[in-house]
């Protein structure tokens, strides 16, 4: 694992949209694996300008998100995949089709989540993928216990996930849904290369534990010391309890 301290958000955002850059110059038809929440912001920023001023494309890639929300109707804005198409898809050149979510494939819940693992490896499998932290270190819906053997699975948000979230659906908890699918921690593992970011003081626990903690579910994210390739990507603030 290797560890980047960078000042700002935007100096990781070109961090990370160089080891983007520098796949899709190698790999037009490479894998990309993408985040939803706040943290990957800046880098889909840097992304669209290097499309716009520098030519960067996806025109031959594929992408598939991390996770979704199960129950909400396609177009619902609080979607992860109308927040991909938002802030990353409507300002570069992916074909038609090349971003898929777990939960757009044609499959009942349970059987989504092996459906999901399918198209994964049928695409090749992931050749990067972008990752936020949770502050309690969970790595996208896997939240703390969750198994470090977990694929994609449909789970149940938790109370204070939901209660966390409801700012996004007016406030009322009742409209955020139940349940979730998401790639699991050894879905992630399967990536040929994580790159973590994290932001803010509010993460120095979690980036920690991520880091030099011992491997434990109580803190998802340390499953990524078992990667062969992952980069952390944290600003000062974040790297904070690092030794
Ligand atoms: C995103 C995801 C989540 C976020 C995490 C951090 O697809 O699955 O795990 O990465 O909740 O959220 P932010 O970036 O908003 O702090």
């Amino acid at each position: 694992m290797e560890v980047v301290v960078v000042e700002t958000p935007e100096e990781a955002a070109r961090v990370v949209a160089d080891a983007y850059t520098a796949l899709l110059r190698r790999t037009p038809a490479a894998v990309l694996g993408l985040a939803t929440g706040s943290t990957p912001l800046p880098v889909y920023r840097e992304l669209a300008r290097r499309h716009r001023e520098e030519g960067l494309s996806f025109s031959a890639a594929r992408a598939f998100l991390l996770d979704e929300y199960v129950g909400l109707p396609p177009g619902h804005p609080e979607r992860y995949r109308e927040f991909i198409r938002a802030e990353l898809e409507r300002h570069v050149d992916f074909a038609p089709g090349a971003i898929v979510g777990p939960g757009d494939l044609d499959a009942a819940p349970l059987d989504a989540g092996p459906a999901y693992e399918r198209a994964i490896r049928d695409a090749g499998g992931i050749d990067l993928q972008i990752l936020g932290i949770g502050s309690d270190g969970h790595l996208a819906f896997n939240m703390p216990m969750s198994s470090l053997a977990s694929r994609t699975r449909v789970k149940t948000l938790t109370t204070r996930t939901r209660q966390d979230n409801a700012r996004f659906f007016a406030g009322d908890i009742e409209q955020v849904p139940t349940h979730c699918l998401t790639q699991g921690l050894a879905t992630i593992l399967d990536s040929r290369h994580a790159v973590m970011l994290g932001f803010g003081r509010g993460k120095a626990q979690a980036v920690r534990e991520a880091v030099e903690g011992p491997l434990s579910s109580r803190w998802p994210a340390s499953v990524l010391q078992l990667h062969p390739h992952a980069t952390v990507v944290v600003d000062e603030d974040a790297a904070g309890q690092l030794a």
